[in-house]
This record gives structure tokens, C-alpha cells and sequence, in this order.
């Protein structure tokens, strides 16, 4: 059976465990005596964990770990100045096909087939001919419809998973749909269109190999360029495509994270990108706390950790509700 890093965590001074897990960091440092130690940070779909590998055989070539490996660890824990720090007896490089793949990065719990014929069950219901070709256009691709079913919602805040940007996405459109109903000026055509392909430059934002890594891509030019560009290229390609439609398209996608300290390029000024800024940030922060509690709790009942990005601890009953 696997052991998960959240379970470490809660493991007494002294036991043992031994797994796969993948090297996040990796530190050769020294001993006063001049002997050298490893100190890794390594992870799984539950967390990380910093470990030190505190006295390596003598002929032990440390240079050999790196950052992306996948090891094998059999450790103890220590647990020093209050923080779980286990030490490592023995590591080796994993082999091929040796670990199971679930054990680094989840899948979305939604089917995705069934998702993306929702998806295209969705863009049936737009009126806005424009719009609707547009749509079209961009799933009828189908490097862009098959990136955009695998690729994941984020690396670790919310919808870390396989099929996380579609779950993500479809969970936007549903609340976006409330919204258009109850607020009439709201033009739900556009509203719809910009909550489908709000985050699309995110099938170029991360990779998938042992885990979810953000591309160079990613890194520099992030999804929300890379998102626009794309919708803008597409839309060029649309004979008539009104030009103010554009513009307030692509104006809900540059200020769909809101603020500007949010890597939002602009800030919400219509209708439209107000309601797709909070759909978005609703959307993914209840996800990102119920991944968290996934991760830290399982099914038990208790608080988390603080969230490192929303800065609180999550209490959590164990009820779950899933169909
Ligand atoms: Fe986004
Ligand atoms: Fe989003």
C-alpha cells in the first residue's frame, strides 16, 4: 500500500515507511567534519516533505539525485524542533513502470468524455453566430480539444489534476448561467463564450510528465497572454467578426483574475468580466479548499494546516457528498 505524505505527517518519532516519491530539491551540504549529507525536498499528490539523508554510504555518489527523479526511500521519522523531518537509510532511482502513476498527480473525478460533450453540448446554445463559430473553431481543433481535456486547472492551488481545466471550466460556465439568468443586462451569449475560454491559454501553461509542471511557457508569458492570442489569431480568422465583440471578449479574459496583483493585465469593466472575475475566483477557491482538505485530511474529520496560499486553516466534518 502507498504511503502518502500527509500520512508522514502524522506518523510518531521513530517509524519507519518506505515509497516512491519525486525529488523537488535536492541539496548536498556538509557535515562540520567535512562529510558530506543530502538534503531533499521531495513530494507526492498529497504534499511535500523536507528530508535529509544525514549519513550516506561513504562511496555514495550524492550528484546523481536530482530534481524530477523519481526515488525510492526507506526512511524513519524524526521529528526535530516541532517539524516532521524524517531521515533517509537507503534511496535509489525508481525504474520504469516500478510506481504507480496516481501516486504523483490525481484525476479529475468527473468523467471526461462526458465533460467535453457537455462542453460541446454548451456551445449548441449559443446564438451569437460569431461567438458560436468561434467556439467551433477553437474545440473543433482537435490539438486544441485534446490538450484542453488532459491539461490540468494549476500545479497545486486548485484543480491540480488530469481533466481539471475542463472541470474547472464547465464549473465557471454553471455559475456564469446563474448569474446571466438573474442579471438581465447581462449579455449571456458572451458572458458563456468568455467563461468557456477563459483559462484556454492554460493548455500551453503546464506539462504532464511524472507530475504537473508549469512549461517555460507558462513561466514567462503566462495564461492569460498566451489565452488572448490565441482567441485573438482565431477570431482574425472569422470573416466579420465584429470588432467590438472582440474587444470585449478579450477584455474579460485580460481581467478575469481581477486585480492586478493577481497577474490581471486589466481590471473588470463590463458587465460580463465582473460576473466571469468572481464565477472564476468562487469556482476555484471552494475547489482549492476542498483539494486541500483531499490532501491533508482524506476522509477524516479535523482541521488542515494553514493553506499556504489562502493563508487559513480548513476545519472539515468528513461528510462527503459525492453522487
Ligand atoms: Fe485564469
Ligand atoms: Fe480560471
Amino acid at each position: 500500500m502507498s504511503v502518502f505524505i500527509r500520512d508522514i505527517y502524522q506518523m510518531p518519532q521513530g517509524q519507519e515507511f518506505e515509497d516512491f516519491f519525486l525529488i523537488e530539491s535536492a541539496e548536498i551540504k556538509k557535515h562540520r567534519t567535512g562529510e558530506p549529507y543530502l538534503r531533499l525536498i521531495i513530494s507526492d499528490r498529497t504534499g511535500t516533505l523536507p528530508v535529509l539523508w544525514w549519513k550516506p554510504p561513504k562511496d555514495a555518489d550524492l550528484t546523481i539525485f536530482k530534481k524530477g527523479d523519481v526515488v525510492f526511500i526507506s526512511a524513519y521519522v524524526e521529528i526535530f524542533q516541532g517539524n516532521v523531518q524524517p531521515k533517509i537509510k537507503s534511496m535509489r532511482h525508481a525504474q520504469e513502470g516500478e510506481f504507480a502513476e496516481d501516486k504523483f498527480i490525481s484525476k479529475s473525478r468527473f468523467d471526461i468524455e462526458e465533460q467535453f460533450t457537455k462542453l460541446l453540448e454548451i456551445i449548441e446554445t449559443i446564438k451569437n453566430p460569431y461567438l458560436k463559430k468561434l467556439l467551433e473553431v477553437i474545440f473543433y481543433d482537435d490539438e486544441i480539444s485534446s490538450a484542453f481535456t488532459k491539461a490540468p486547472g494549476g500545479k497545486f492551488i486548485h484543480h491540480a489534476s488530469i481533466g481539471g481545466l475542463i472541470e474547472h471550466t464547465l464549473g465557471v460556465v454553471e455559475i456564469c448561467e446563474v448569474v446571466a439568468k438573474r442579471y438581465k443586462s447581462i449579455d449571456r451569449d458572451l458572458l458563456i463564450t468568455a467563461a468557456i475560454l477563459h483559462d484556454i491559454g492554460k493548455i500551453h501553461e503546464y506539462s504532464i510528465k511524472i507530475a504537473i509542471d508549469r512549461t517555460d511557457e507558462g513561466i514567462l508569458l503566462g495564461h492569460i497572454y498566451t489565452g488572448s492570442e490565441l482567441i485573438a489569431k482565431k477570431i482574425d480568422e472569422i470573416e466579420g467578426f465584429p470588432k467590438e465583440l472582440k474587444m470585449k471578449l478579450l477584455h474579460c479574459i485580460l481581467s478575469h483574475h481581477g486585480e492586478y496583483e493577481y497577474g490581471s493585465p486589466k481590471r473588470p469593466k463590463t458587465l460580463e468580466a465582473v460576473a466571469l472575475h468572481f464565477a472564476d475566483a468562487l469556482d476555484s477557491k471552494v475547489k482549492g479548499y476542498e483539494e486541500h482538505i483531499e490532501r491533508e485530511l482524506g476522509e477524516e474529520k479535523g482541521w488542515t494546516k494553514r493553506h499556504f496560499a489562502y493563508d487559513v486553516p480548513i476545519y472539515f466534518d468528513g461528510e462527503i457528498n459525492y453522487e
